[in-house]
């Protein structure tokens, strides 16, 4: 495995691949690797005769008050895990190369941002989209990979990439839990045992909810309801931002709840925002 370090060298070395008419997957990523990063990168091998991983904590999709200063790193560990899992190249730029004095320019994806996540993270998925398009214009991929448990961002991504005519194949993967249901996340880190125990309840709560779903229940509020009182009967839950039920595509609420939309929800357990979501 070769570790990239600039954006020229990556950018050189994309071109070069193309050439040689190999196939590119991309799995980007902002690092502190977990089987969910492992699963993209193992769809990835599976469909490409190349795959790249790329770590970089974007700091413009940070809000003021959010973790961009303590979010969890440890690239010689993340260097370990790409190593022994079949990574042939790891983008690994620094914020002054991809963020140069004076730039300027981002990407704006209207409408699905402008709810769930998008509306308590200002600026968010504006930070992500404009990333993800300059990490796709340097790595030049055939195919990328994005877990589902953002399914917003992979809306985002997908629409952005549909919008702006990009010759890029985007791959929704399905969220990988722990053995307790936990959905996978490097914030999971920040969670002390205790919170940890409290954040359970936010996959047993989805689960249940789809439970009664398969029992005939479609009111959005009660499934809603369901779920809140799962979650905030748990000591360690700090505050659930939304719970909602929402089309697939437009994420716009529902009225009635039908097979394939998608229950999501953010909530805060001590001070860590955890998200996840489930498809009925
Ligand atoms: O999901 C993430 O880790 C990030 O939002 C991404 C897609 C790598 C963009 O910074």
């Amino acid at each position: 495995m070769e570790v990239v370090k600039s954006v020229k060298d990556m950018a050189e070395l994309s071109k070069k691949l193309k050439k040689e008419g190999k196939t590119v997957g991309f799995v980007p990523t902002m690092g502190y690797l977990h089987q969910g990063h492992l699963s993209l990168v193992e769809c990835s091998k599976k469909d490409n005769d190349i795959t790249v991983l790329s770590i970089f904590v974007n700091p413009i999709q940070f809000g003021k008050n959010e973790d961009l200063d303590r979010y969890p790193r440890d690239i010689e560990r993340d260097i370990q895990i790409c190593q022994s899992h079949g990574v042939d190249y790891l983008f690994v730029p620094s914020v002054e190369d991809m963020y140069p004095e004076g730039y300027s320019t981002y990407v704006v994806v209207e409408g699905i941002t402008d709810v769930l996540c998008g509306a308590y993270r200002e600026g968010h998925f504006k930070g992500v989209a404009t990333v993800v398009n300059k990490l796709f214009n340097i790595v030049k991929p055939d195919r990328a990979y994005f877990g589902k448990k953002d399914y917003q961002q992979y809306l985002v991504i997908k629409k952005m990439v549909e919008d702006l005519n990009m010759d890029i194949q985007v791959v929704g993967c399905p969220i990988v839990r722990e053995k307790d249901g936990l959905a996978m996340s490097s914030r999971n880190k920040y969670l002390s045992p205790e919170e940890r125990q409290s954040a359970v309840s936010i996959s047993q709560a989805l689960f249940k909810a789809k439970e009664l779903f398969e029992k005939g229940e479609t009111n959005p509020q009660t499934l809603t309801e369901v779920i809140k009182e799962t979650i905030q009967s748990q000591p360690y839950v700090k505050e659930i931002q939304y719970i909602q039920i929402v089309d697939p595509k437009t994420l716009k609420t529902k009225e009635k709840a039908e097979k394939g939309d998608i229950i999501a929800v953010a909530v805060f357990v001590g001070n860590t925002r955890l998200i996840d979501n489930i498809e009925l």
